[in-house]
């Protein structure tokens, strides 16, 4: 049954964000205005969806230690209240701010297929019930939380370039203080997803507990990972040229 689960990471492992070129590009310092604002207004429409998927998995988990850590993990990306900071998605939003983006742009940019895609899938498995939920657990919520370290070529986290390289305002960088602050030593994202990540696993070892379910986990984690890189390779294509400039807060400030 661990096998299973350690299957699972590997799968995560070897697909992680930084095996991205967009991931790549932006963490090398060198992701333009545009490219970040994009990133930014085609990641929010899949994030705006995460605590429904979430909630779609906690409503059918009958053990009660564990559904009301998905609750705290709910509560804690709606509110902020559990760090002192602020719900999740408006410190994304903040991000955007911070390279130019409003909430307004963010609501009218048009759903690119590969995003819809993202979230079709993601709602299939974590809010139709006719999926186990597992599906939902392994290939949405681990495949999120479960994310190893997102780190430059020289060691740098994600929080440091965007606070070090794009020289982004506390506001701006905030969001990635709870999501993108590890570095290589660690084998989590950041604290608040090793927690998270750790729940995804012990539902999986508790509730995927047939080799049909976890069958259908190592296919739907395989699925959702091609999208998401899919995701990710539109987004590059469709709004980074070599020419422009990178971008720096301070210079777009003035
Ligand atoms: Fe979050
Ligand atoms: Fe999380």
């Amino acid at each position: 049954m661990s096998d299973f689960v350690q299957t699972l990471d590997a799968m995560i492992a070897e697909r992680k964000k930084m095996t991205s070129p967009l991931y790549q590009l932006i963490m090398s310092g060198n992701a333009t205005q545009r490219l970040l604002q994009n990133f930014v207004m085609h990641r929010w429409p899949i994030k705006n969806f995460w605590t429904r998927n979430i909630l779609g998995i906690a409503s059918r988990i009958d053990d009660y230690d564990l559904r009301i850590s998905l609750v705290e993990n709910i509560y804690e990306e709606e509110t902020g209240r559990l760090t002192d900071s602020r719900r999740h998605l408006l410190s994304f939003v903040d991000f955007g701010n911070a390279v130019g983006v409003t909430m307004d742009d963010i609501k009218s940019a048009p759903l690119l297929p590969e995003t819809q895609a993202v979230i079709d899938h993601n709602v299939g498995v974590c809010n139709n019930t006719s999926v186990h939920f597992t599906a939902g657990v392994a290939s949405v919520l681990l495949l999120m939380e479960g994310q190893p370290p997102i780190v430059s070529p020289n060691k740098r986290s994600m929080l440091d370039v965007m606070r070090d390289i794009y020289q982004l305002p506390p506001s701006g960088y905030d969001y990635f203080v709870h999501h993108a602050s590890s570095t290589e030593a660690d084998n989590h994202v950041s604290e608040l997803e090793d927690e998270h990540a750790s729940v995804a696993r012990e539902l999986l070892r508790r509730y995927a507990a047939t080799p049909e379910l976890q069958d259908q986990c190592i296919r739907m984690l395989a699925r959702a990972l091609d999208l998401r890189h899919a995701h990710f390779d539109a987004m590059l294509t469709r709004f980074y040229e070599p020419g422009e400039a990178p971008f720096r807060y301070q210079e777009a400030a003035a």
